[in-house]
C-alpha cells in the first residue's frame, strides 16, 4: 500500500523557491493541507493557481507572503495555520539564503543575516510548532540543510555554519521528543537543478556535474519525494538523522 498524507497539515517555508515549489506540489498531490510562505506575492499566487490544477483532495493552501526575518512573524505563521486548519502535523523548514563570502571578508552583519534566516527562524518555528504537534502525538519537523553544512566549502563558512547548526539542533529535538511521536530530521541535498544553479557559468556547471557520480544535479522533485516519506507515518523510526541526497557526491 502506498502512504499518503491526507488529513495532515503542513507548513512549508520558501515555497516560491526551486525546491519549495516541488515540495508544495508533492504534498498537495498527497492530499495535505498546507500553509505556504514566500516573499514574492506573484510567485506565491502563481504556485497556488498551478496547484489547484492538480487532481487532489487537498484543501486550498493558505499562502502567507512575508519576510521571515520580520520580528514576530513566526508566531503569526503558526497562529494562522492553527486558526485556518485547526491542527499542525508537519513543518518543513526550507527557506534559506544561499550566499557566500570568503572567510576573511565575512563581516558580522552578513553572519547575523545568514544565522538569523537559516538557523534562528527554523529553530523558532519548530519551537512554536511543537506544542501543536504534541497535542496529536504526531509531528514531523524537517529541515532542508545542505551538503555544504556537512563538508564545508571555500567561501561558504557562514552558510555552512548555519546549516550545521540546524542539523545539530534537529538531533537534540529528536532526543527530547522522540518518545512523544515527534521526529526531527534533515535532508541535505547536494546540488539541485533550480533557477539559482541554472545561473552558474557553463564551465562551472559542467565541472560540478563531472564531480557527481550520477553526472547530473538532483531534480527538485527528488528532494520532495524524500520529504514526503519522512513526513509520513512510515518514517516513524527515522529520527535525528541528516539524510544525504547528492548523487553520490559525498559518501
Ligand atoms: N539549490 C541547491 O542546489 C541547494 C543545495 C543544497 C541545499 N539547498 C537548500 O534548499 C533550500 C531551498 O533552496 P532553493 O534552491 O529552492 O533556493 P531558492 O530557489 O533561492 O528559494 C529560497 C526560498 O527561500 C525564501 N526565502 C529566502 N529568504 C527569505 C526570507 N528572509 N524570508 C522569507 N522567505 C525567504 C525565498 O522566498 P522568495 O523567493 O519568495 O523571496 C524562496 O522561496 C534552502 O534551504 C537551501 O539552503 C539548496
Amino acid at each position: 500500500m502506498q502512504y499518503n498524507l491526507n488529513n495532515k497539515i503542513a507548513i512549508i517555508t520558501g515555497a516560491t523557491g526551486g525546491i519549495g515549489r516541488a515540495l508544495a506540489t508533492e504534498f498537495y498531490s498527497m492530499g495535505t493541507g498546507m500553509v505556504l510562505t514566500g516573499r514574492n506575492i506573484e510567485q506565491l499566487n502563481m504556485l497556488c493557481e498551478n496547484l489547484t490544477k492538480i487532481k487532489s483532495d487537498a484543501p486550498a493552501p493558505l499562502c502567507i507572503c512575508a519576510d521571515l526575518t520580520t520580528p514576530g512573524i513566526e508566531e503569526q505563521i503558526i497562529q494562522h495555520a492553527i486558526e485556518h486548519f485547526g491542527r499542525l502535523d508537519i513543518l518543513i523548514n526550507n527557506a534559506a539564503i544561499i550566499e557566500g563570502q570568503m572567510f576573511l571578508k565575512t563581516d558580522n552583519a552578513f553572519l547575523e543575516k545568514m544565522m538569523h534566516t537559516n538557523f534562528t527562524v527554523p529553530y523558532t518555528l519548530s519551537r512554536l510548532a511543537l506544542p501543536h504537534m504534541l497535542k496529536n502525538k504526531y509531528g514531523r519537523i524537517i529541515y532542508i540543510t545542505s551538503v555544504t553544512g556537512y563538508t564545508g566549502d571555500a567561501g561558504m563558512s557562514a552558510y555552512a555554519a548555519s546549516k550545521g547548526a540546524v542539523a545539530s539542533a534537529a538531533k537534540s529535538i529528536a532526543a527530547e521528543y522522540g518518545r512523544r511521536g515527534i521526529t526531527a530530521n534533515c535532508i541535505a541535498p547536494g546540488i539541485v537543478d533550480t533557477p539559482a544553479t541554472k545561473k552558474l557559468p557553463e564551465e562551472r556547471y559542467k565541472e560540478l556535474k563531472n564531480m557527481i557520480p550520477a553526472r547530473r544535479f538532483a531534480h527538485p522533485e527528488e528532494i520532495a519525494y524524500l520529504a514526503s516519506f519522512l513526513a509520513s507515518e512510515r518514517a516513524a523510526y527515522i529520527n535525528g538523522q541528516q539524510i544525504h541526497i547528492n548523487g553520490g557526491l559525498v559518501r
